[in-house]
């Protein structure tokens, strides 16, 4: 995959601006459309987690700032209870485009929290002595298989980091 972005935390926001821009034309989206739509946003954002969380969230422990780390793979964890429901193939149809909108406010939420300037994780990073041009390698090619498995068959439903699902008795 082309080298396009001057390094990891660039491409983090990129995917940020990207996610956002389809989550509303997701909201815009009627029907099959909106399904497609819906299905592809969610396996954006699937892939987006699984790259910080392999990465980025890991390079930065232990340099002070863990509870934030943790409040963010928290709200991932919330993130992924909607994604596994609406990737399931025996998801309900009618709660699709609330579950979607749900999602994608949630999403805008911890992209700020994110991207938020002295304290979220991007400005951590940006402020540790990590390689994140290195960082964008490892992304790029871990996002190519994850890809490749997505076109193959699918991914298997994301794991959760925190946030226990108790089965209902
Ligand atoms: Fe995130
Ligand atoms: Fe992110």
């Amino acid at each position: 995959m082309a080298d396009t972005y001057a390094d990891a935390i660039v491409k983090l926001e990129a995917d940020h601006d990207r996610i956002e821009a389809l989550f509303e034309k997701v909201d815009k989206a009627e029907g099959d459309e909106k399904q497609r739509l819906g299905i592809r946003v969610a396996g954006l954002v699937k892939i987006h987690m699984a790259l910080e969380e392999e990465f980025l969230y890991p390079a930065l422990r232990g340099n002070g700032h863990d509870d934030k780390l943790t409040e963010g793979l928290v709200e991932h964890d919330t993130g992924k209870l909607i994604i596994n429901d609406v990737l399931s193939p025996d998801t309900d149809t009618d709660s699709f485009g609330p579950k979607l909108q749900v999602l994608g406010e949630q999403m805008e939420h911890h992209h700020k929290e994110e991207e938020q300037d002295g304290k979220g994780v991007f400005w951590m990073a940006r402020n540790a002595h990590i390689d994140l041009k290195a960082m964008l390698k490892d992304m790029e090619a871990r996002e190519a298989e994850l890809q490749a498995q997505v076109a193959e068959d699918d991914l298997p439903a994301a794991d959760m980091n925190y946030v226990e699902v108790s089965e209902s008795s």
